[in-house]
């Protein structure tokens, strides 16, 4: 059960406002969307995210990266990370990024998201073609070799539980719009790979 199956507030009143999601799209020349990124941890989603992040900042577009570790220092640091509180975690974002949405921002979020359930959740709170779901599809072996936090290192040695990959499931995307094999592209083409799928879907202009 999650927050989302028990609203406690009654006698509250949608407040329509002004400034649309189109007129902003308008102002600022690129539409929204929520660039989903999903993967074990050590795939490279807060590294492509960020990446993907600057390049759309240097053409003066509007953009924010939502990062799994930041946003556990504030917004969810009340959430660990069994099943229960992962799925908590989710839909705390999939409701902060269809805010983003609406903000005309493009919004990336890297989170591990391990569960598919969870992410089609997410998706199901936008229409189509406004969330768009990354797999940064590096294998196990190559995260765990990478292991920049060195948390494989401690889950292998039991003191991190329910550890994504090693004692927790990851369950990859089936359809993902993306899938990058972020184990092996250079992070230059998987910015690129990400930018041009955004042209091709008319989010954002090509560049003149
Ligand atoms: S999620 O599963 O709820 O989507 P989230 O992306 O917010 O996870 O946080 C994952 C990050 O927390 C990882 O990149 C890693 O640095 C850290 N972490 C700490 N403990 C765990 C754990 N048990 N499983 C996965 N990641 C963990």
């Amino acid at each position: 059960m999650t927050a989302a199956d028990s609203p406690k507030a009654t006698n509250i009143v949608w407040h329509q406002a002004s400034v649309d999601r189109n007129a902003r799209s308008q102002q600022r020349g690129h539409r929204s969307a929520i660039l989903w990124f999903t993967g074990l941890s050590g795939a490279g989603k807060s590294t492509l995210a960020n990446a993907v992040n600057t390049a759309l900042f240097e053409r003066g577009l509007s953009a924010y990266v939502l990062d799994g570790d930041n946003v556990r220092h504030g917004l969810c640091k009340d959430l660990g990370f069994s099943d229960s509180d992962r799925e908590e975690n989710i839909r705390r974002i999939g409701e902060v990024a269809k805010l983003f949405l609406d903000a005309g921002v493009i919004v990336l979020t890297a989170f591990v998201s391990p569960f598919r359930a969870d992410r089609d959740k997410a998706r199901g709170l936008v229409i189509a073609g406004d969330f768009i779901e990354i797999h940064c599809a590096a294998d196990l072996s190559v995260c765990e070799e990478r292991d920049t936090k060195g948390l494989y290192a401690k889950a292998r040695a039991g003191e991190i539980k329910e550890f994504t990959g090693i004692s927790s499931p990851y369950e990859a995307p089936e359809h993902p719009e993306l899938s990058i094999n972020t184990g092996d592209v250079s992070l230059e083409s998987c910015v690129d790979q990400v930018i041009h799928y955004l042209v091709d879907q008319k989010i954002i202009a090509p560049q003149s």
